[in-house]
């Protein structure tokens, strides 16, 4: 017999007045993107990018989200070259020829905005530019696929057909997810068809990023058990990302996290 009593949805959905918190908290991880953009240039180190924005975040009154998060070390990740994501800031200057992946997120009054974005730094290889240029697009076509009354696999089943086309890979180890008052939240948003999210129809009121990651070889990634986090790819070729967050509204998905400054859709990268 059917039950009367009202289930509750395994992915959250948001009302309005939510939905403004996000809106704020996007608005300010964006922001945060822009303040540290024009610093991310030959010769600058990452622990120096993570001491710009660990301090610009907290001159807001905001939180890092990633500082102590499962004992995570720094306020930010940075993914140079083959580190496929969660990169650990350190002393080693950024070196003109380099890409790398700067990923953001913050805490605003509870609420959380994610984005990441990788730079090209100083004059970078054909290689490096192809591969940044498509993860870009890579994630516009995820976003596209985001529709009310879809599924979550249709934006892994765009990406792929589209890094396929482009002969790159698409990591499966890591995947966009929910978030709202947490994190990482349901719905896991894999990057490829994973069968598991075809029972997930996407709804007004969800929230989640898209953030896939493109590799030029194997997609297949190496943990280093030495710092618990950084993520490189098995044949050492080259790995891109970009992230945002995206909430679903009636009429399709709103970019939570769209920067003034920063690469928009359509963007070439040279
Ligand atoms: N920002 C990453 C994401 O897109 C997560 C980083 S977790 C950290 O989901 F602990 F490594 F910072
Ligand atoms: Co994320
Ligand atoms: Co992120």
């Amino acid at each position: 017999m059917r039950s009367t009593v009202a289930t509750k949805s395994r992915i959250p959905l948001y009302d309005e007045f939510q939905r403004e918190k996000l809106r704020a908290a996007g608005r300010f991880n964006a922001q945060l993107m822009d303040f540290v953009r024009p610093h991310v240039l030959p010769g600058v180190t990452t622990n120096e990018l993570d001491k710009l924005v660990h301090e610009y975040t907290l001159d807001h009154g905001h939180v890092p989200a990633c500082l102590g998060y499962k004992k995570y070390p720094k306020s930010i990740c940075t993914s140079v070259n083959e580190v496929i994501c969660h990169g650990i800031p350190n002393d080693v200057p950024l070196h003109e020829g380099d890409i790398v992946n700067v990923d953001l997120t913050t805490v605003v009054d509870g609420w959380y905005g994610d984005q990441s974005e990788t730079y090209l730094v100083g004059e970078v290889s054909d290689d490096a530019k192809r591969l940044t240029q498509l993860t870009f697009e890579s994630m516009w076509i995820g976003i596209d696929a985001v529709k009310p009354g879809g599924r979550v696999i249709d934006i892994g089943s765009a990406i792929l057909k589209f890094a396929r086309k482009h002969r790159l890979a698409v990591v499966r180890e890591f995947q966009g997810h929910g978030l709202g008052e947490e994190f990482h939240q349901e719905p896991a948003v894999p990057h490829y068809p994973e069968p598991s999210s075809f029972r997930d129809v996407i709804r007004p009121g969800m929230c989640f990023t898209v953030e896939p990651m493109l590799n030029l070889g194997t997609r297949k990634g190496v943990l280093n058990k030495a710092d618990g986090w950084t993520v490189r790819t098995a044949d050492g070729k080259l790995s891109a990302q970009f992230e945002h967050t995206v909430f679903v509204n009636e009429d399709g998905p709103e970019i939570l996290t769209l920067t003034q400054d920063g690469p928009q859709r359509g963007h070439v990268f040279s």
